[in-house]
């Protein structure tokens, strides 16, 4: 009896055996006479041979075209030294057929492997783009990382408990995907951005430990890093502190980054407060591989004949920022494309100094703001940024979220392209952000992570901006892949919540009413996490597109290019569900 192998997993160990393979062929080559077959399965490929003195199986193999599944037995043998193919695992053995079965034939492939095909066609073709040898590692590795994460939550004692698909809107600050009732015509159930309420409510029922890869929907733009639908690791524990928390979490990346990708990191990760991050970087997510940190610059400006600067200096919600760039040849040109970039995003400028000669103000600087700025200020400017002879500086003045917007982006484009970054991993946590902020477009207060959050130092008297939370994001190369906090356990500080958020009494009840009338019967001290798997798997595998790490994601635009969905739906299912719509089939 030939024994079942896997065509990656073979080696020279298995010289003289008889073994049988299931496969792919990859490739079909005819070296008159003899025929060659690449043969791939899920853990690799290798070399079938088919002789024409078997003549029966060398029949069959005459047939064989690419894609076509076979399964073939045959003795495994040394590859002649000079044809021995360096870039398969299994490259110094072949095999020679003896048995051969044609279990599907295959019409030829939309598309190779080899070819520059597009996302939209490899989306459309998704069940062949899946075979290639990317997206098998990729899928793979996302399921070893699921595996992981599984093996060591369950260890530290972690409960995996599921919760609802269908159930009501949970507020993580984006729209709902609705799906209609049937059986309660007119009503919708709310697909679950996240389990928040859910997980929270399991920790009053006294599962103190609970984890769920959970799958999310949130109807939101989307970008690289955001799908429709996505999948979360979401923990959650009761009586203990967000250390114990964040410890437990640092341990799990450890174990993550070294089973699956052999990298040491170093524990406790990183950590820069919200405002921090903010000041020297601009964002709440910021890569920290950017070799490059913006500085706050008002004090310098406040007094100014330069109104473009003087104005934002002295007002609380502007700021003047300023991007230091160390000794690289920033051109005229690179100059005139930043420029134009910010301008795009909307910005007014882009003012800049360049640093020929620290010690010759104003003549070894170079800026169209020389005029306007006197030489004290200058001089003030150079000290406190400690330029050196060849930085270039440039600025940005006006209201504070947009220049950290600009800021921000500038950063990672020159700390990018003129390659003044580290390539290591950087992991960082941060910590202390404000509790609400508040939305000019809405005009009102809303809740920075979410309304479940426990809020620090919150009394009646609180300026809100003022109110900080027990919360903290982590933040790999730039992106954030999780979030959690420390949650509200009183009914009476949930209500204060969700009042200073706008919403009166019955509006509490009704979007609510379960939630906060579940904490009035008791509930434990807890806190949790969430993360994005399929953004880890993403930056793991140095992955651009979020997409490339899902079997069968959906389009910048939402939408399935396989499956079409969404679609019409036909006119008889509408009226079963009570909705009336313009757009029929
Ligand atoms: P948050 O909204 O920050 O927190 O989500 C947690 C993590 O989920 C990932 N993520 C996404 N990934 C892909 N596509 C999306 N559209 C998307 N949206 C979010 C991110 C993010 O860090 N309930 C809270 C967690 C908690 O407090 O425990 C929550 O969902 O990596
Ligand atoms: P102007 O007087 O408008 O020619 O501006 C003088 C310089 O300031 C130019 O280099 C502009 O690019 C720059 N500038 C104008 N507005 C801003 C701003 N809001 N932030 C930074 N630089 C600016």
């Amino acid at each position: 009896m030939s024994k079942r192998k896997y065509c990656g997993d073979l080696s020279e160990s298995h010289i003289g055996e008889i073994i049988t393979l299931y496969g792919w062929v990859n490739k079909v080559r005819d070296h008159g006479g003899v025929i060659f077959v690449d043969l791939r399965d899920t853990k690799g490929v290798t070399q079938v041979v088919f002789n024409p003195e078997e003549k029966e199986i060398f029949n069959i193999s005459e047939r064989l075209r690419n894609e076509f599944i076979i399964k073939i037995s045959g003795k495994v043998r040394a590859r002649p030294q000079d044809a021995e193919n360096k870039n398969l695992s299994s490259g110094s053995v072949e095999i020679v057929a003896t048995e051969i079965e044609i279990l599907s034939e295959a019409q030829t492939p939309p598309y190779s492997f080899d070819d520059d095909v597009s996302e939209d066609v490899r989306l459309k073709h998704r069940f062949h783009d899946l075979k290639s040898k990317k997206m098998q590692k990729n899928i793979i590795f996302r399921s070893e990382l699921i595996k992981v994460i599984r093996d060591f939550l369950y260890d530290k004692g972690f409960i995996d408990i599921e919760t609802p698909i269908l159930t009501k809107a949970t507020p993580e600050g984006a729209r709902d995907f609705l799906v209609p009732s049937r059986l309660n015509k007119g009503d919708f159930y709310a697909l679950p951005q996240s389990p928040q309420l859910f997980k929270q409510l399991l920790m009053m029922s006294g599962f103190e430990r609970y984890y769920q890869i959970a799958k999310c929907f949130r109807d939101e733009d989307l970008r690289a890093d955001r799908q429709p639908e996505f999948t979360q690791l979401d923990i959650e524990q009761s009586f203990e502190s967000s250390e114990s928390l964040i410890n437990l979490v640092e341990e799990m990346f450890q174990i993550i980054f070294k089973k699956l990708k052999n990298v040491e990191v170093k524990v406790p990760f990183k950590k820069l407060t919200y405002q921090e991050c903010i000041d020297q970087y601009g964002t709440d997510a910021p890569d920290l591989r950017i070799l490059l940190q913006l500085n706050k610059v008002d004090h310098i400006f406040e007094k100014t004949e330069f109104e473009i600067f003087r104005k934002p200096a002295n007002d609380k919600n502007c700021k003047v920022s300023a991007l230091v760039v160390p000794g690289k040849d920033i051109s005229r040109k690179d100059i005139d494309d930043y420029t134009d970039y910010v301008s795009k995003l909307g910005a007014k400028g882009l003012a800049y100094i360049k640093c020929n000669d620290i010690n010759n103000i104003p003549e070894g600087l170079q800026s169209p703001l020389i005029k306007f700025l006197d030489e004290n200020i200058l001089k003030n400017l150079l000290d406190f940024l400690q330029v050196k002879n060849g930085d270039i500086i440039f600025f940005s003045a006006g209201e504070s979220d947009f220049v950290n917007k600009i800021m921000s982006e500038l950063r990672v484009i020159i700390g990018n392209q003129k390659n003044l970054k580290n390539s290591a991993l950087e992991i960082l946590w941060v910590t202390d952000f404000p509790m609400f902020e508040y939305d000019k477009n809405a005009m009102k207060w809303k809740a920075i992570h979410h309304p479940f959050t426990k809020p620090l130092n919150f009394n009646k008297d609180s300026d809100l901006a003022s109110v900080m939370s027990d919360s903290y994001d982590l933040v790999l190369n730039g992106v954030e892949i999780g979030g959690g906090s420390s949650r509200i356990n009183e009914y009476d500080d949930q209500i204060k919540v969700l009042k200073v958020l706008g919403l009166d009494d019955a509006e509490i009840q009704e979007k609510f009413g379960f939630f906060i009338d579940a904490l009035k019967f008791g509930c434990p001290p807890h806190g949790g996490i969430a993360f994005g798997i399929d953004r880890i798997a993403m930056l793991l595998l140095e992955m651009s597109s979020i997409r490339d790490v899902i079997a069968f994601p959906k389009t910048q635009s939402g939408t399935c290019l396989m499956t079409d969905a969404p679609t019409l739906i036909n006119n008889n299912q509408l009226k079963d569900l009570g909705i009336n719509t313009d757009k029929k089939k």
